[in-house]
């Protein structure tokens, strides 16, 4: 892989020409300091049996008590992509050729630590760590429909829940990203909680809360594509890869 370094503390990568020239064998760190959520990818398509390969892989990661209750579901059909967008998906997906759906068995031992929710992430994380190796970028999405829409729509039966959506696509030739600075963050501690900025309040703040009353009510309103052309302006926009 090129890797560029700038100075000695953040190397910059040239990831956009893993799409012409993967390196499956790149080793793990180099693909955990490189990878990049990309939101925007070339035009062509990554072949299902590819895809297929890495989502085999990737669920060799860890699922609690190794149910691995992972379903995958390609989507190819821009009128579906249209459809998580028109109710209420983030606003880049019908711009993307290709995204997964993944799904997870929905009756696990332990609902209160997430198991489900944690088990797929786990395989997610995988997936894009072993996708990046192939030049192939993602992004992981949780901006989207309803789950019970979500899981009408695309007829998942009822012992599955949608989890997540990952756009799918080889990066934009020429993509450089730089290294994170991570090591200044305090982020271990021993025995207990000792951490210095830790705060001795639980609260919400007054803009999280009401986000959060304008986002139920937004997606408990069974017509909100109506509304789409509004809530679109306000909505978060990424660069291609921050
Ligand atoms: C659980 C989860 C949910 C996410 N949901 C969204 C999303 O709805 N829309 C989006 O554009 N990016 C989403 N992302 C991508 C993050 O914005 C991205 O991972 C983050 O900005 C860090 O960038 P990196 O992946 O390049 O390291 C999500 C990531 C995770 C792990």
């Amino acid at each position: 892989m090129s890797k560029i370094i700038q100075n000695s503390s953040r190397p910059k990568y040239n990831i956009g020409k893993l799409a012409d020239e993967p390196q499956p064998h790149l080793p793990l760190e180099d693909a955990i300091r490189s990878r990049r959520t990309v939101r925007r990818y070339q035009d062509k398509l990554v072949p299902k049996a590819k895809l297929e390969s890495l989502l085999r892989q990737s669920t060799h990661a860890p699922s609690a008590c190794n149910r691995r209750g992972w379903r995958f579901i390609l989507i190819e059909n821009p009128e579906i992509l249209e459809w998580l967008y028109k109710k209420g998906g983030a606003a880049f997906i019908p711009k993307v050729k290709q995204a997964i759906l993944v799904s997870y068995f929905r009756h696990t031992d332990n609902m209160e630590w997430k198991d489900r929710e944690q088990s797929a992430a786990s395989a997610i994380a995988f997936f894009q760590l072993l996708a990046h190796k192939e030049g192939i970028g993602s992004c992981w999405i949780c901006h989207l429909p309803p789950q019970r829409e979500v899981k009408k729509f695309f007829k998942i039966p009822p012992n599955y829940i949608p989890i997540a959506l990952l756009t799918v696509g080889y990066y934009p030739r020429n993509m450089n990203v730089t290294e994170r600075c991570v090591d200044n963050e305090e982020l271990l501690s021993v025995d207990y909680w000792k951490f210095a900025d830790a705060p001795d309040k639980d609260v919400v703040g007054p803009k999280l809360l009401l986000k959060k009353i304008f986002r139920k009510t937004y997606y408990f309103f069974p017509k909100r594509e109506w509304l789409r052309n509004l809530t679109h302006k306000y909505e978060k926009k990424f660069h291609n890869h921050d």
